[in-house]
C-alpha cells in the first residue's frame, strides 16, 4: 500500500497531518497512514492512487475532505464510563469538595469532555454529576464535548447506542438512565441529554479558552485518549490551552497510558486511589519524577458510600420537572465567593464582565455587562457578551433577546448569527437556527479566510465557516 502511495508523498502528507489534524504519524506508522488516506479518498470518490495523490499534492482541502480524513486517521473507540475508577474518583473526591464550595457561590459546574468521538464519554459525565448531586435540577451543571469529527458528533447529539456501547457498565446505568427504543437499542434520557453540549473543536488548531465556544472556567477537563495521538509539540500546545481552559483547582484527567510527569509541568499531580489527576493549582507546583506520585490525605481516600448506594436523583420520569427548572436562573444563587474575584482596577464595565467571565465569575460578570450595556446601549459587543454569559448560566430564552438586540445594532454581526444558529438548535427551532447559520455563511463568504471575526478571541473567518458549516452538515 505504501508503495502506491510514494514515501515522498507520504512524507509530506504527514507533515501536513500533523500541521492540520495535530495528528502523529512517525515513518513507522506510514502504513497506517496509508490505508487512512486510501479511506478517506475512497469516500471521497478519488480513483486510487493517482486521483488521490493529484488530490493531497493540492493541499487546498476542504472542510469536508478534512473531516474525512480526521475521520479516517483517528481511533473512535469509547464506550460508556471506560476506565471507572476515573469516574468513580470524580464522583467520590473531586465533584463533592466541588459542590460544597458552590454551593452558597453560583450552584455553577463546568465539565469537558475534549475529544469526546460518539458521546459515550461525555454522558457518562454528566451520569456521574446526576448520580452525585441529588438536587441537580437546582444547579447549572453542564458538560461540553467537542470533537473534529462532525459524524461522531451527531451520533454523540441523537444519544441513541447499541448494547455494545455499555460492555462492561453496571445494571444501574441502563435501568436508571435509558429507554430502550423500538429498534432493540438504547437512549439517553432527555434529562441528560439537556446537560450535554456537543460542538465541533479542533484541539489542534482552534482558539480555546474562550468565551466564544464556551472552554473557559472549567472545572474539570477529561481529555482521555486523545493526546496519545499527537505529535509531541501538539500534546504540549494542547495541554498547555487546556490548562488555561481550568479554573484554579480544577482538573484534568488524561487516559491511564497518557499521564506522565514531562508533559503536565505547570500542572499538580495527584494519585487518587490509583487514578492519576493533574491539578492547576495557583501554589507553586510540585514537580515529583514519574513514576513518584503525591500522596493524597488520608481523609480523601474513605470510602464516600453515596455513589454507589444511592437511588439516582435523577430518573427518566422526573424529567419534565428537571427540564423545568433547569432553564430559568432563578436557582442560580446571585454571587460568586468562594474565590476572591481577581479584577484589574480601572477597567470599564465591559471589560470587567469579560474579566469575571473568563474566571468563571458568571453572575459578577453578568451585572458588569449589564452596567456596560446601560452606559452604552448602542454597542452591540456588550448586548453580545450578555449573551455568551446569559448561556453559560443556562439562560438561553434570555441569550436569545440579547442576541436580537445585537443584530437590531448590527444586522452583519456574523458571531450573533451563529450564536442564533446553535441556541436555536438547542431550543429545538430547527428553522430559526437553518436562517441564521445561513446568513452567517453568507457573510463569512464576503470575508478573507485569514481575517479575523470580531468579538472571537482570536478565530479566522476560514474557521467560523468551517465550524458553521459542521453545524449546518453542508
Ligand atoms: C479514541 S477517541 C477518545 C474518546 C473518549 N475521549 C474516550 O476516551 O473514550 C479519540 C477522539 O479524538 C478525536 N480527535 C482526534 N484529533 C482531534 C483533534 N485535532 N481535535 C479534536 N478531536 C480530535 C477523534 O476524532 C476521536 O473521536
Amino acid at each position: 500500500m505504501i508503495a502506491a502511495l510514494d514515501t515522498t508523498l507520504l512524507g509530506e502528507v504527514s507533515g501536513f497531518i500533523a500541521e492540520r489534524l495535530g495528528l502523529h504519524f512517525p515513518e513507522e506508522r506510514w502504513s497506517d497512514l496509508a490505508r487512512g488516506l486510501e479511506a478517506a479518498g475512497r469516500e471521497l470518490g478519488f480513483e486510487y492512487p493517482d486521483a488521490c495523490k493529484r488530490w493531497l499534492t493540492a493541499r487546498d482541502l476542504t472542510t469536508r475532505q478534512i473531516e474525512t480524513l480526521a475521520s479516517h486517521l483517528t481511533v473512535g473507540e469509547t464506550y460508556f464510563l471506560r476506565d471507572p475508577a476515573s469516574f468513580e474518583v470524580l464522583a467520590r473526591e473531586i465533584l463533592p469538595p466541588l459542590v460544597a464550595r458552590r454551593v452558597e457561590s453560583g450552584r455553577t459546574l463546568r465539565l469537558w469532555s475534549a475529544g469526546c468521538s460518539t458521546g459515550e464519554e461525555a454522558y457518562s459525565l454528566a451520569i456521574t454529576c446526576a448520580r452525585t448531586l441529588p438536587d441537580l435540577e437546582a444547579w447549572n451543571a453542564s458538560v461540553l464535548a467537542t470533537d473534529i469529527n462532525p459524524k461522531a458528533l451527531a451520533k454523540a447529539e441523537a444519544g441513541v447506542y447499541s448494547q455494545w456501547s455499555f460492555r462492561g457498565a453496571p445494571g444501574w446505568l441502563r435501568e436508571r438512565f435509558l429507554a430502550p427504543t423500538p429498534e432493540g437499542k438504547l437512549e439517553i434520557a432527555p434529562t441528560l441529554k439537556n446537560l450535554v453540549h456537543f460542538g465541533y473543536l479542533n484541539l489542534a488548531e482552534d482558539v480555546y479558552p474562550s468565551l466564544h465556544n464556551h472552554t473557559n472556567a472549567m472545572d474539570v477537563i477529561f481529555c482521555r485518549n486523545v493526546l496519545m495521538y499527537f505529535t509531541p509539540d501538539h500534546q504540549r500546545r494542547v495541554v498547555t490551552a487546556l490548562h488555561r481552559c481550568l479554573m484554579d483547582g480544577g482538573y484534568l484527567v488524561v487516559s491511564p497510558a497518557e499521564a506522565g510527569n514531562s508533559l503536565f509541568p505547570m500542572f499538580a499531580m495527584e494519585d487518587i486511589g490509583g487514578v492519576i489527576l493533574y491539578r492547576k493549582t495557583s501554589r507553586p507546583t510540585c514537580v515529583v519524577p514519574w513514576p513518584s506520585i503525591v500522596s493524597p490525605e488520608p481523609s480523601a481516600l474513605a470510602p464516600e458510600p453515596a455513589f454507589f448506594a444511592t437511588s439516582t436523583p435523577l430518573g427518566l420520569p422526573r424529567e419534565p420537572a428537571f427540564v423545568a427548572a433547569a432553564a430559568p436562573a432563578a436557582t442560580v444563587a446571585p454571587v460568586e465567593s468562594a474565590t476572591p474575584i481577581i479584577a484589574p482596577p480601572g477597567d470599564s464595565p465591559l471589560e470587567l464582565a469579560r474579566t469575571y467571565a473568563n474566571q468563571g465569575k458568571l453572575a459578577a460578570a453578568l451585572v458588569a455587562c449589564r452596567d456596560a450595556v446601560a452606559a452604552d446601549r448602542t454597542n452591540p459587543a456588550a448586548h453580545f457578551l450578555c449573551a455568551t454569559i446569559c448561556e453559560e448560566l443556562g439562560r438561553p430564552e434570555e441569550a436569545v433577546a440579547a442576541l436580537g438586540k445585537v443584530l437590531y445594532l448590527d444586522q452583519d454581526f456574523v458571531l450573533a448569527h451563529h450564536g442564533l444558529g446553535g441556541l436555536y438548535k438547542r431550543l429545538g427551532k430547527h428553522e430559526k437556527s437553518k436562517r441564521h447559520l445561513a446568513i452567517a455563511l453568507e457573510l463569512l463568504a464576503h470575508r478573507s479566510r485569514d481575517e479575523i471575526v470580531p468579538e472571537s478571541d482570536g478565530m479566522t473567518c476560514g474557521r467560523l465557516q468551517e465550524s458553521v458549516r459542521a453545524m449546518t452538515g453542508a
